[in-house]
């Protein structure tokens, strides 16, 4: 089958569906590729780069169009465009069905099939190497960052300098979601101060662990709306959050606005009265521009001063990234296609029976099947409620609780017994080895104990090491030490079979004692920059 590559007719659009690297990968699944001359020369990627890596450059958009049995897209085509699709095949890249029924229709009337990247089911981990909205989202909150450093006349670092002491920038970051998570990111490794709030609190920890500090509405009510988005919140948790986002607005430097719920207009967080407040030379960058704005005073796709507030609305922070963004998006393709192409013939099949699949494709073979039906995800564990988390228990201990004084009293007390009726009865060298026993069982309970089940497997590989090294010294025991006497020559040679059986237990204790560290040496890179 041949995937076509058209070149992006929206306004300001600088990616492009397809990269050179990407093209080679896809001839080895056994597609060819057609790209339209020009596709990539906005995101730095020449024709010739696309000829060397195997792509077919065609003049002109129309015969990408009807000569492909695929095309890939980045934004939502136009009437033109669908016009220009061949009879019966496949559309792939961003199609929001929910707002353009009529393009739906349009596509359906073409006998299309359509596979709209954004409807992907982002709750299913499988699916997470073909969103592209969080790869784009990524990317937008990274140059959100960019973007206000560029408008801010300031370091983000704090200095000490010849010259003066300069404090760090403070970011106020509203809403943690993933542009919002990036964008909290890149400012704390730029060396700021930053704060952010989200209606979600499951999200607190999240920004946290990317160097922030995470802001609470002084209101109690949970914000989650499912699938990992918001949802609208009542009018006393709105007026808490108003006071919150004053108190912010007036500290602050920067402000990165990102919350959105899907299919409502941003909600108005950052008010004219906050804006007034701020520090003259502050910047506030609205993510949420193209969807109304999270501030009052954005104008989308311009960056305008007001009240000395230079206030970014550009909706277009994607594209400014564009070589990165066309790679990363060209990779959520190519995974896609891996999906619809296990056979790896260059024939791509479009299961609806895979959850994944179903819920991108909204057009199959000229009928609309979107919106899908439900996803059957398994149920999340009952939520503990705060009462639940505070209050103690009054009968028994569940896993985990504490122990009460005097169970933990009745315990050492049985404990010490037990330990003076072993001094008294059983061998010194037993007593020795007995104590280390019980010293190791304490301590491996109080380390596995208090882990997050998602760091066991790490804990595991390097207990599976640390375990293998008390062995050697088990096998060490075993073999008796070898004497001898000068005088007389005698020498206490091991048994040969112990012997053997500890050469070979070393050897396998061995590849558990340097695999359990490796593993976690793997885990920890994962971490490490
Ligand atoms: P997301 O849905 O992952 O995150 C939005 C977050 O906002 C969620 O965590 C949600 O809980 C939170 N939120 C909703 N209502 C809130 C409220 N009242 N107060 C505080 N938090 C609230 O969305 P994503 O992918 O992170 O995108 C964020 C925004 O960036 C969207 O508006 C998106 O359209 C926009 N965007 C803009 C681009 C540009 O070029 N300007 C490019 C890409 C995305």
């Amino acid at each position: 089958m041949q995937i076509g590559i058209p070149k992006e007719l929206a306004s300001g659009e600088k990616r492009v569906a397809t990269v050179p690297d990407v093209v080679e990968k896809l001839i080895k699944l056994g597609f060819s590729v057609a790209v339209e001359s020009g596709a990539g020369d906005a995101a730095n990627f020449a024709d010739d780069t696309y000829r060397a890596a195997g792509a077919e450059i065609v003049p002109s958009a129309d015969k990408v169009w009807s000569g492909s049995d695929i095309v890939f897209k980045v934004r939502v085509p136009s009437a033109d465009e669908v016009a220009m699709l061949r009879e019966g095949s496949t559309l792939i890249g961003f199609i929001w069905p929910a707002q353009n029924p009529e393009l739906m229709q349009q596509l359906a009337a073409r006998k299309a099939t359509v596979l709209a990247i954004d409807s992907l089911p982002r709750q299913i981990s499988r699916a997470q190497k073909m969103d592209a909205l969080s790869s784009m989202a990524g990317i937008s909150g990274y140059r959100a960052v960019i973007e206000a450093a560029n408008a801010f006349g300031r370091f983000f670092n704090g200095q000490i300098t010849a010259a003066g002491k300069v404090p760090p920038a403070k970011v106020f970051i509203a809403g943690a979601g993933v542009a919002g998570l990036a964008a909290i990111g890149t400012a704390a490794n730029l060396g700021a101060v930053v704060r952010a709030n989200d209606t979600r609190a499951e999200v607190a920890d999240q920004v946290v662990s990317l160097g922030g500090e995470f802001v609470k509405v002084d209101y109690e009510e949970e914000g989650s709306g499912g699938g990992g988005y918001g949802k609208v919140m009542s009018e006393g948790f709105q007026q808490a959050q108003r006071a919150m986002y004053a108190e912010q607005a007036k500290d602050a430097d920067i402000i990165i606005t990102t919350a959105l719920i899907p299919g409502k207009p941003a909600p108005k967080l950052i008010t004219a009265e906050m804006v007034k407040t701020m520090k003259p030379g502050s910047v506030i960058v609205d993510m949420a521009a193209e969807q109304g704005g999270n501030c009052e005073l954005t104008e989308p796709g311009q960056a305008v001063v007001k009240h000395g507030v230079t206030i970014v609305g550009y909706t277009d922070l994607v594209s400014r990234m564009a070589r990165q963004a066309s790679t990363l998006y060209s990779n959520n393709l190519l995974r896609l296609t891996e999906e619809l192409c296990k056979t790896k013939d260059g024939v791509i099949n479009v299961n609806m029976e895979d959850d994944a699949i179903r819920g991108l494709t909204v057009v199959k073979e000229g009928s609309v099947t979107w919106p899908p039906p439900p996803l059957k995800l398994p149920a999340p564990p009952p939520a503990k409620s705060a009462a639940a988390l505070t209050a103690p228990k009054a009968h028994g201990h569940g896993a985990g609780a504490p122990m009460s004084a005097k169970s933990l009293a009745a315990v050492f007390g049985v404990s010490a017994v037990l330990f003076l009726l072993v001094g008294l009865y059983a061998p010194a060298s037993f007593l020795a080895h007995f104590t280390v026993f019980v010293l190791a069982c304490f301590i491996g309970y109080m380390v596995v104990w208090n882990v997050a089940p998602s760091l066991h497997t790490p804990l595991m590989s390097v207990t599976n090491a640390i375990s293998s090294i008390i062995a050697i010294g088990a096998l060490v025991q075993v073999a008796p030490p070898v004497t001898s006497t000068v005088a007389g020559a005698v020498t206490d040679r091991p048994n040969a079979l112990i012997l053997g059986l500890a050469v070979f237990a070393l050897a396998l204790t061995a590849v558990n004692m340097f695999g359990g560290f490796a593993v976690t040496r793997r885990m920890l890179a994962m971490f490490r920059k």
